[in-house]
């Protein structure tokens, strides 16, 4: 199930650990190598067909929905988290004296949105306090209720990993009539996700994190159920016929099939489509699940090593394997991540914990870098 180190397919010196995808993960060199291609069609935009509008976007879709279990049709192409998430406010309605489900320090794209919904309908924000015991899925399931209008949940939490049995609120979604709707940022593409086991009704995630695509991109999963829904932007390429350039003006009412009516303007994005496609195409060689085994063993092994040195985390039953938050006795030092970096150990912190977010090019030299480092540090 482990995956060797694949450190040669990225430009990492072996002087640098870099734990920190939480943050933002490095492009491969295949990926670099596709951008780079990407930028110079136009270069020389002559050798650009109407067609190329359509296939790479339709083949990017396509793999997205592959490591989901999705139809292609459910995927809408979007330039951010926010952009998904207001997809869904956008469409989800919400009336007086209902309520929205959410965690306590989740992050502000899928927040912000559920903040202005909720006032705009005069429904209530129901926010799930830390769970002291980690243990997050009971609570939510408690918060649940004939009220709940719409829960809006990552599949673990950014700022230590702390992991949501999202099969079991999607359960309890189904029972009370409430949308379920996921911000998969911090989990895609290294947690394996299932649509038709979680059956929520609007995913997104960003690529440059752990789908380790580029910037600016993103994915949004949109259930059949709300394929006839309003776009935030009504485009050209979303219409009905698109793919006749010299029938744009017979203006038209339909779109295109599927969630494709949700695409952002310009989606084709010559530079970082094919970029998004080759870090999708790499991730779905390793395999989600070997991803998931590889970074689990790697983190449970930091907690241990941790662990010695007074340092707790959540354990290991109840975060993400790829993630791994570590909480020091009088909360985190001051400027440590800088100190860090300063030794070319790249971590982050963000709320109560040190995140430590390995990926499949780190070494076990990495660790050791790290613990030497973090205990002069500490
Ligand atoms: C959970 C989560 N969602 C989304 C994002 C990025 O959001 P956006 O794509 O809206 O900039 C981040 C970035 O840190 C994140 O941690």
């Amino acid at each position: 199930m482990m995956i060797p180190s694949q450190r040669h397919l990225f430009d990492i010196p072996e002087d640098v650990a870099y734990f920190n995808c939480a943050y933002m993960s490095p492009l491969s060199h295949v990926a670099l190598a596709a951008g780079d291609m990407g930028l110079r069609r136009k270069y020389n935009p002559w050798k650009m067909f109407p067609a190329d509008f359509f296939t790479e976007s339709e083949a990017t879709r396509a793999v997205f929905a592959s490591m989901i279990n999705a139809s292609a049709d459910d995927i809408a192409i979007v330039p951010a988290a926010s952009y998904g998430t207001a997809i869904a406010s956008a469409n989800i309605p919400l009336a007086s004296g209902q309520n929205i489900v959410l965690l306590d320090e989740q992050f502000p794209s899928n927040v912000y949105p559920w903040f202005e919904q909720a006032k705009a309908a005069s429904a209530e924000i129901i926010t799930i306090a830390r769970p002291i015991d980690d243990q997050w899925t009971p609570l939510i399931l408690d918060a649940i209720n004939d009220k709940t209008g719409i829960v809006a949940l990552p599949h673990c939490h950014w700022t230590d990993g702390g992991l949501i049995d999202l099969v079991a609120v999607g359960k309890r979604c189904r029972e009370v009539g409430a949308a379920l709707v996921i911000d998969a940022t911090q989990s895609l593409g290294v947690l394996p996700f299932d649509v038709q086991a979680i059956q929520p009704d609007f995913m997104v995630a960003a690529t440059y994190k752990w789908l380790m695509g580029p910037y600016t991109m993103g994915f949004c999963y949109v259930a059949p159920k709300w394929h006839d829904g309003r776009p935030l932007e009504e485009g050209w390429i979303q219409r009905g016929g698109s793919e006749d350039f010299s029938g744009l003006v017979d203006y038209r009412e339909d779109y295109q099939a599927g969630a494709r009516r949700y695409d952002m303007g310009e989606r084709a994005n010559f530079a970082l489509m094919p970029v998004a496609k080759a870090a999708l195409d790499m991730i779905m060689d390793w395999g989600v699940e070997k991803i998931q085994a590889t970074l689990r063993s790697r983190t449970n092994t930091i907690a241990e090593h941790a662990k010695a040195l007074g340092l707790g985390s959540i354990d290991p039953d109840l975060r993400a394997g790829h993630f791994l938050g570590l909480r020091f006795p009088k909360g985190v030092p001051d400027g440590l991540a800088a100190k860090m970096a300063d030794n070319n150990v790249f971590v982050s912190v963000r709320g109560p914990a040190m995140r430590i977010t390995p990926h499949v090019f780190n070494t076990d030299a990495d660790v050791d870098k790290l613990f030497a480092v973090l205990e002069q540090e500490i």
